[in-house]
């Protein structure tokens, strides 16, 4: 068995799974549900006194499943901070909280809001939790809600405070000040310059950068020509595919900067976690797939990283931590032909005893390179002088038969994973 144990910000943990903010780790009753799945930490729902109790629209989830069965995991969400009052909170939830995760030897995180860039509307919070045996906070910059058309009214609040790397100092400074126990700052998808903002909440102390929060949504119900839900820009929870890009984002953060990371978005499976380790997290986190697919989805992680460790050969966690980050580089920066040859020197090879003759590749080859006939028994036949070498006939075909080679060595550019071969030669 792999041992699954590590450590965040100097914090023993028994696993790297965990939940980010929501209403999971907002009552304890919810959290227990979470905890008794073998998770090694859960972040609280994030607490606020913005306006008091925050008073969500009801219904306030809206799933787009009924848009499309590609859109079965999207939703979004009109649901902010804390529905509690925060006195509340703090006198009654926090501590069974508390008491549950210590029971679970679960690593309870907390997470607040303060009003804008004002530091004192941040620190309350900090001294409370700390004074309540809270043994790292989470600085919910970055909340989508305020995004869409965000004027200079609304610089200093949700996602535009978390994009601007001066604002972003300014509050994680004054934070780290105020307290001995850890903070870590939340940064926003919507950030363009997330380099930027990491730097600066690195060099203001913060001890740990979580990444992501959620991206911003609406929609449109076409068939009652009005708002799906409410009419305004709201979470947008996109699913599985917006790893791509938050992996993106956070890669951006970890390439950057040497402060350990959470990183999460569009995480489902054991996989989706391990690509988040890989690319320099310490811990990985799951949120909305709980919702879509319930608590289970976190059991399932755990054990699936567990699987996937020892059939690696993978002992520990940080025998994979961090592994492709020494890799990253500007698309620039890859070996390419001075100028790409018009006769593509990379084409494909079919594997005769693998194609079945689908014909998938004829129909999806954007170039009309490739031509077969089902009823003909023979392979697809490649017209060279309309291939590009791209690779797309690969990627569609789901008996692995197609392989990427260079005319000259007829050496395997790409099989379909891992990394393409560097196959330019240097002058
Ligand atoms: C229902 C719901 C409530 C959330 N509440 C908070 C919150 O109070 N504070 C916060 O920082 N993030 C909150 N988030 C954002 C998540 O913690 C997470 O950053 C985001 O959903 C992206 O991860 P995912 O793709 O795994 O869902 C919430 C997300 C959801 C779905």
């Amino acid at each position: 068995m792999a041992n699954l144990q590590t450590e965040f910000c100097g914090l023993k943990i028994k696993n790297p799974i965990g939940v980010t903010s929501c209403d999971f780790g907002g009552h304890d009753r919810l959290l227990r549900r979470c905890t008794e799945q073998g998770i090694g930490w859960i972040i609280g729902k994030t607490v606020h006194k913005i306006d008091g109790p925050h008073r969500w629209p009801r219904p306030y989830f809206y799933s787009l499943r009924r848009f499309g069965n590609d859109m079965k995991d999207a939703w979004i969400c009109s649901q902010m901070f804390h529905n509690m009052t925060y006195e509340r909170w703090l006198s009654e939830e926090l501590p069974k909280c508390l008491k549950t995760c210590e029971e679970q030897d679960v690593l309870y995180i907390g997470s607040c809001s303060g009003i804008g860039a004002d530091p004192e509307t941040w620190i309350p919070f900090l001294k409370d939790m700390e004074a309540a045996g809270v043994k790292m906070v989470e600085l919910d910059t970055g909340g989508p809600h305020a995004t869409f058309g965000a004027v200079d009214a609304h610089k200093d609040v949700g996602a535009p405070l978390a994009m601007d790397p001066e604002t972003a100092y300014k509050v994680t400074k004054a934070c780290v000040d105020a307290v001995k126990i850890p903070i870590m700052f939340k940064m926003t998808p919507q950030c363009v310059n997330m380099a930027g903002v990491a730097l600066a909440v690195e060099k203001a102390g913060a001890a740990a950068i979580s990444a992501n929060n959620a991206f911003y949504g609406a929609w449109i119900d076409h068939e009652t020509a009005s708002f799906f839900g409410v009419p305004s820009s709201m979470g947008g929870l996109i699913g599985r595919p917006w790893q791509l890009f938050s992996l993106a984002k956070v890669m951006e953060i970890t390439a950057t900067v040497k402060i350990p990371v959470l990183g999460g978005g569009g995480s489902f499976t054991y996989d989706d976690c391990a690509r988040y380790l890989m690319a320099g997290c310490g811990i990985a986190g799951l949120c909305s797939s709980i919702y879509s697919r319930g608590v289970g989805v976190l059991k399932e992680c755990i054990d699936g990283l567990n699987e996937f460790m020892d059939r690696k050969g993978y002992q520990n966690i940080k025998d994979f931590q961090g592994i492709v980050v020494k890799d990253f580089q500007y698309l620039r920066e890859w070996k390419r032909e001075k100028q790409m040859a018009d006769l593509t020197p990379v084409i494909p090879r079919f594997n005769e005893e693998k194609c079945n003759m689908c014909g998938i590749c004829v129909t999806l080859c954007p170039y009309g390179a490739l031509a077969g006939e089902k009823k003909t028994n023979k392979i697809p036949e490649l017209t060279r002088e309309y291939c590009f070498g791209c690779g797309w006939c690969n990627g569609h075909c789901n008996r692995d038969a197609i392989e990427m080679i260079h005319v000259d060595s007829n050496e395997v550019v790409w099989n379909g994973y891992g990394t393409i071969k560097d196959w330019v030669k240097e002058d």
